[in-house]
């Protein structure tokens, strides 16, 4: 066990037709109990990641290991130990909300007794309502996202990876799922999560990473982000310096966190 619930290293990505890679030998860890914020401009290799994490995706180069288990070698005893929510979720139009919760809960084994139980809890807690028994085809774009969530929680994955989960959500919802996610850490687990959101990151975060053209530029906690720039700069001003979106110097220099020993 390598102690890290997510280790990433030395990832590189270029997709076949470009010259330029989308992830460019990247090296990250989170802890177990950690809710980790994978910030970055559009295009700057947030999904490309996630889907290398989630074995989607294959690495050119370097290894991703979850709870010490290398998502190439033994992806199947890896993904098991993964609720991953794309930004896009696709489900099945035709089935209705429970079918297709069931459907998920036979892929990864969840028993009968247990499935019941969870399904409960997340209907509660999403307050899906009667909509269960609807077709999916019926759901509103919210709706569906609720749906890939209880998907994705219904294993109860030690490792929770989502790709931009506030998009679609109304206010309530997405404080429910902010909560959420504290208390799936708080259990032992881990979340992973992209976001364009900063305020959300910075109030829920233990800590983030900011990628930028495919190589990260910083990581840390907000405080430690901070104090390597003027203590009272928001994450935005932070995230605008770093990504060179702001007519200030580029400042991603030494002393940000991205080495493995370095905190
Ligand atoms: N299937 C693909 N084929 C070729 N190039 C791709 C593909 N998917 C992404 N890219 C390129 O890889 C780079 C990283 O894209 P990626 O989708 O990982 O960014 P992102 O950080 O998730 O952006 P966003 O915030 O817009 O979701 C971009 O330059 C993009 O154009
Ligand atoms: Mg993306």
């Amino acid at each position: 066990m390598s102690g890290y619930s997510l280790l990433i290293e030395g990832v590189s990505k270029t997709y076949r037709g470009s010259t330029r890679p989308a992830v460019d030998n990247l090296d990250l860890e989170v802890r177990p109990g950690e809710i980790f914020g994978f910030l970055g401009p559009n295009g700057a290799g947030k999904t490309t990641t996630i889907k290398m994490i989630v074995g989607l995706l294959r690495p050119d180069r370097g290894r991703i290991t979850l709870d010490g288990c290398d998502i190439t070698k033994d992806p199947i005893r890896a993904k098991g130990q993964i609720g991953y929510v794309p930004d896009n979720p696709d489900l099945y139009d035709r089935l209705t909300g429970i079918e297709y919760l069931n459907l998920i809960a036979d892929v990864f084994g969840v028993p009968q007794a247990e499935r019941k139980r969870r399904v409960h809890d997340l209907m509660d807690m999403f307050e899906l309502g009667g909509a269960i028994t609807d077709i999916i085809q019926s759901y509103s774009h919210g709706m569906k996202q609720k749906l890939a969530l209880m998907g994705a929680l219904l294993h109860d994955p030690r490792l929770f990876i989502l790709d931009e989960p506030m998009v679609g959500l109304d206010p309530r919802a997405s404080h429910l799922f902010k909560e959420l996610m504290r208390k799936h850490c708080d259990r032992g687990n881990t979340v992973f999560f992209s976001t364009h959101i900063l305020e959300v990151a910075e109030r829920l975060c233990d800590r983030v990473g900011i990628i930028n053209r495919g190589r990260l530029i910083a990581c840390g906690t907000i405080e430690e982000l901070r104090s390597l720039h003027r203590t009272d700069e928001s994450l935005e001003d932070i995230f605008l310096e770093l990504t060179g979106a702001t007519t200030k110097p580029e400042t991603n220099g030494p002393g940000l966190t991205t080495d493995r020993e370095g905190r």
